[in-house]
């Protein structure tokens, strides 16, 4: 089974990215097939919904997601909202994330903004028919020092995605078979 993790912060110092990289690692204990997508390595264009989904970047991130059974997203919070390159890769890939099973794990600065994701997990649902996996990682900063999650739960937390990503997308991927 392949199971795709986007980190969609472009901070240098991002904290989304590192519970990005801790699913990576706990997702591949199992042998399973995992690819990480970094968009600060991976530049889009901005969705004009015309040109940009010629665009080659595009067109590696849509092929990676569609090929996923599981696809999950990292992300910074801002505005009460999931950031706006997060927003902009899903416009770009759209129909893509057609039944995927989806988990989130977010970046925040407090504890205020937990239920962030639901307008982007609603929008996958209703357009997509995506299957959100109800276990959201919710870190904020007091989770973190430097550059290391620090807080024991958040860690249990990714384990328990990664569980659930596991158990789910097979699930998923046998009735499909
Ligand atoms: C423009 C901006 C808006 C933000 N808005 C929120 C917010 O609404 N709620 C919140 O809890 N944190 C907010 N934060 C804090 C970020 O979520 C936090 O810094 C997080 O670590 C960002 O993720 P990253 O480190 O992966 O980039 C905001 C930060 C920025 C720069």
């Amino acid at each position: 089974m392949k199971h795709l993790i986007l980190s969609c912060s472009l901070s240098p110092t991002s904290r989304s990215a590192l519970l990005a990289r801790r699913l990576e690692s706990a997702l591949a204990a199992d042998g399973n097939t995992v690819k990480l997508i970094d968009l600060r390595e991976v530049a889009l264009p901005f969705c004009e919904a015309n040109e940009c989904y010629a665009d080659p970047n595009v067109q590696m991130v849509t092929a990676a997601i569609a090929e996923a059974a599981t696809v999950s997203i990292a992300t910074p919070i801002y505005n009460y909202g999931v950031g706006g390159a997060t927003r902009n890769l899903i416009a770009l890939t759209g129909k893509a994330w057609t039944e995927k099973v989806v988990g989130f794990l977010c970046a925040a600065g407090g504890q205020g903004s937990y239920m962030a994701v639901m307008a982007i997990a609603n929008s996958l649902m209703l357009d997509f028919r995506s299957l959100i996996v109800p276990r959201f990682v919710y870190a904020s900063g007091a989770c973190f020092s430097e550059d290391r999650i620090t807080d024991a739960t958040i860690e249990q937390r990714i384990d328990g995605l990664a569980s659930d990503l596991r158990r789910i997308g097979s699930a998923i991927t046998q009735v499909v078979q």
